[in-house]
């Protein structure tokens, strides 16, 4: 059966930056080491007046489609992933698409166009979407093209603020992939749940302490789900583990469960289980919070273990270096996760075509979705292609106040003009220049 996956990949960062231990913890009040240490953050990445997710995906695209010489007839199926659509009927796929026919010869008429919606996990299904439709033999040899993108904005003074991010990622799904094949292996963890909600609103009401419970809980679902199909995984199955991450923090909490998981350590389990026997009962029922305490006190000598703390280094802790650098970016974060781990490899010269890749995709609302990929020839090149550290490094440092006046602009209000000054020059770009109008 021929392979399908992942053949290429264009990163677009929002143009802006937000310095969280350097500009928004003092406005906090805060130690900066809460945002470096705690939340793993150094930056955010911020779109300019003149971006939106329509223009970053459709840069995207336009870096993905340069880099591999395609026109608009080579393309059969474009697929947006996004939880900052602004428009609750048309596909943000098509106004990307109008934005590509502007500068290409030809048109994507015959392309199917779609919009793919679960919170952060929308752009890991909208590449199974693409993968399914190749593999049913509905492509006619043409290649889709799935598009991640968001603008990961929160109320001001919410406590998500320090984790917001601007970006998106296009991806090229193809036969014979040159970056990574998907396997057809996948657990899934899935539950109605109300931590995270934007109900005809553009900043999310959200629970963040419940969601990270929320997180983890689907994760271990997924994880039980994908070993149920699978043989049992073993620790050094998988050169990395790419997470969706919100920020690296809460990867550090999902890394160790994930290990606990894989490592089913009889001792220690038989150990906590011997504690948890110890601990005062009401009836049958075990005493809650001394059953999380216990829980909590094995997990933290767990993370102590060398074993852990090797595996954790190598595996998980490269998956999060952009992250680091761009805070969160929703519908992309899992895939800029891989991006990094192969970022990694390529600066310690690994080789490892073969090699796989645990991705662990997750969104709120919540589900949770696991599955591996294997590492393919034509990896290297397609990420010494990637321009993504010249993109951050050229980004416009925000001073708190701009920042404020930044985040104002981004509120999809479509009466309101967007009145203050662009703070960097777009070049051979596509910029927002207004919203559009019915019957003008
Ligand atoms: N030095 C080192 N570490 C410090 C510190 C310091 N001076 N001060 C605080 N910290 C640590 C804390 O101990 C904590 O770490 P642990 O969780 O490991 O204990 C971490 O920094 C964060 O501190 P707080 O918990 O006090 O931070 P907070 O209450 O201000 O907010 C949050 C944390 C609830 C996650 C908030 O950022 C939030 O609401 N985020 C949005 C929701 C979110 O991202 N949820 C993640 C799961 S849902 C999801 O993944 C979907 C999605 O993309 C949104």
């Amino acid at each position: 059966m021929t392979e399908v996956g992942i053949d290429a990949v264009e990163i677009w960062t929002g143009k802006l930056k937000l310095d969280l231990p350097g500009t928004f913890a003092p406005e906090k009040g805060d130690d900066p080491e809460k945002y470096t240490k705690g939340l793993g953050l150094n930056n955010s990445s911020f779109p300019d007046v003149y971006e939106d997710i329509v223009t970053m995906g459709a840069n995207a695209a336009k870096g993905l489609m340069d880099r591999k010489g395609l026109e608009p007839a080579d393309i059969g199926r474009i697929d947006v992933a996004t939880e900052s659509a602004f428009d609750h009927s048309k596909p943000v796929s098509t106004y990307i698409a109008g934005c590509l026919e502007q500068v290409y010869d030809g048109d994507f008429t015959h392309a199917n166009k779609g919009e793919r919606k679960f919170a952060c996990l929308a752009g890991t299904q909208a590449i199974d979407d693409a993968y399914n439709w190749i593999r049913a033999g509905r492509n006619r040899d043409r290649p889709a093209i799935v598009i991640t993108t968001d603008t990961a904005l929160y109320a001001r003074g919410d406590p998500g603020e320090a984790t917001q991010g601007a970006g998106a990622v296009a991806m090229l799904i193809d036969e014979d992939p040159s970056i990574v094949a998907l396997s057809t292996d996948q657990g899934y963890g899935s539950k109605d749940e109300t931590d995270f909600l934007k109900p005809n609103q553009q900043f999310p009401s959200v629970d963040g302490k419940r969601s990270v419970q929320v997180y983890l809980s689907r994760m271990r679902e997924a994880l039980e789900d994908y070993e149920s199909v699978t043989d049992d995984i073993e620790l050094d199955d998988f050169a990395y583990a790419p997470f969706h991450t919100p920020f690296p923090g809460m990867v550090r909490k999902a890394a160790l469960l994930a290990y606990r998981h894989v490592i089913r350590d009889t001792e220690h389990e038989d150990a906590l289980a011997d504690e948890i026997g110890r601990q005062p009962r009401e009836g049958n029922f075990v005493d809650r919070e001394a059953y999380e305490e216990a829980i909590r006190e094995y997990m933290d000598k767990l993370k102590t273990t060398e074993q852990y703390q090797t595996w954790y280094d190598t595996v998980v802790e490269p998956t999060l270096g952009l992250s680091r650098e761009v805070g969160n970016w929703y519908t992309s974060s899992v895939h800029i996760a891989r991006v990094s781990a192969l970022r990694d490899a390529l600066a310690r010269d690994r080789s490892f075509v073969g090699d796989t890749l645990l991705v662990a995709s997750y969104g709120s609302g919540a589900q949770a979705e696991i599955h591996s990929e294997t590492v393919r020839e034509g990896w290297r090149a397609e990420i010494e292609g990637l321009d993504i550290d010249d993109q951050l490094a050229e980004r416009y440092d925000l001073t708190w106040e701009e920042y404020e006046d930044v985040h104002d602009v981004h509120e999809y209000d479509m009466d309101v003009e967007r009145e203050i000054e662009e703070f960097t020059q777009p070049e051979s770009e596509f910029v927002f220049t207004g919203w559009g109008r019915m019957n003008e």
